[in-house]
């Protein structure tokens, strides 16, 4: 086991740089996911820490030994990609003993090994079915169970589970969990699923654009986004962001002076500043229109059962700023304005200039 270092690391493909100074210390043994949407450098990150692609500059260290000119097969690391493919003609024991084969270890210690894996999987009743006659969750175990048997210091997952159905995908990662649990193995998890990022990882790297936004556990980065991006990137829908400015005496005015809230303690340091004033969705509720704070028009409704997802827009213009909300009833008219409150303990400030968090 070991744990993982990324030093200031750099990627330019050519001209384009698609990662720009990525540091984090991940502890051996640490389940750590990068997450961000399509193109922001995920996968580019992992190959580098997998040695599938080169570093232009910084270091990678897998524990104490930096790899940067290590060859893949010298890293002891095993990676599950997306589309995992299993070899068709060779039954799910041969799939998971072939990279130790090739590697040339002895029978005995294959057989035991494959055994290991294909009981932490519950494979071993499959071992003799190849892959088509698997189902889809079925053969992602064995892609895992390929991984398992070279018993590596590191995992790198890249997307694993996106080929499941959604049924599949949530059983398949509380077996993830299961399977850290048991193995304590250092992983890198890639995936643009906030929902996957925020239930398997200790920590999370929030990418954006080749650099990282936020690290830090999942409830920080929820409860405290360092920047706008995290804001609206994790949490569904994503955080209302609404420009305002603070008045005097720790008001904040939003939507030129519509909105009216005063903050939970006064900021004298932050009077007549330009901010934009966070409200996650869920933190809205209903109330009578004299206790409003805000009453936007309604859009349209997604009834969802358990909860229901207003959307709607402030002011006569419907192309204007638009707004969220989460709320625990199932039953709402379809028009008119839907009176709005919320608590000033569940503001977030940021600012519209750097797109950072203002500190509490
Ligand atoms: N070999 C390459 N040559 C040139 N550009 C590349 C190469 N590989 C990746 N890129 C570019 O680098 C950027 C990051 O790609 P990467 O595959 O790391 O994204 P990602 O975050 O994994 O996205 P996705 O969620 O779609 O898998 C993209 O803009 C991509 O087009
Ligand atoms: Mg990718």
């Amino acid at each position: 086991m070991a744990g993982v270092a990324i030093r200031d690391v750099h990627k330019s493909f050519g001209p384009v740089k698609v990662i720009q100074g990525i540091s984090m210390d991940i502890a051996d043994g640490e389940f750590v996911v990068m997450v961000g949407p399509s193109g922001c450098g995920k996968s580019t990150l992992l190959r580098m820490v997998a040695g599938l692609e080169s570093i232009t500059s910084g270091e990678i260290a897998i524990g104490e030994r930096v790899v940067n000119e290590l060859e893949p097969k010298d890293r002891d690391i095993a990676m599950v990609f997306q589309n995992y493919a299993l070899y068709p003609h060779m039954s799910v024991y041969q799939n998971m003993a072939y990279g130790l084969r090739i590697q040339g270890r002895p029978k005995a210690e294959i057989e035991k090994r494959v055994q290991r894996a294909a009981e932490i999987l519950e494979l071993d009743k499959l071992l003799k079915r190849r892959p088509r006659e698997l189902s889809g969750g079925q053969r992602q175990r064995v892609a895992m169970g390929r991984a398992i048997v070279r018993e590596p210091k590191v995992f790198l997952f890249d997307e694993p589970l996106s080929n499941l159905d959604a049924k599949l995908r949530v059983q398949m990662r509380s077996e993830l969990q299961a399977l850290h649990q048991r193995l304590k193995t250092t992983t890198l998890y890639v995936t643009h699923d906030q929902v996957e990022a925020m239930t398997l990882a200790h920590r999370m790297m929030v990418m954006n654009a080749g650099r990282a936004e936020q690290i830090g556990a999942p409830l920080e980065v929820y409860q405290k986004p360092a920047t706008t991006f995290v804001a609206a990137f994790i949490g569904s829908p994503p955080m209302n962001l609404i420009p305002g400015r603070i008045a005097q005496g720790g008001k904040v005015l939003a939507h030129d002076g519509e909105i009216s809230v005063r903050l939970p303690e006064p900021r004298p340091a932050l009077e007549g500043r330009d901010v934009l004033l966070g409200v996650r969705p869920e933190h809205f509720e209903t109330c009578a229109q004299s206790e409003a704070l805000l009453s936007p028009d309604i859009d349209f409704l997604e009834l969802l059962g358990s909860d229901s997802l207003v959307y709607g827009h402030l002011g006569a213009d419907k192309q204007g700023m638009r707004v969220a909300a989460r709320l625990h009833i199932s039953i709402l008219a379809k028009e008119g304005r839907l009176p709005l409150r919320f608590s000033a303990e569940h503001v977030h400030l940021f600012d519209p200039e750097s797109t950072r968090r203002i500190e509490d």
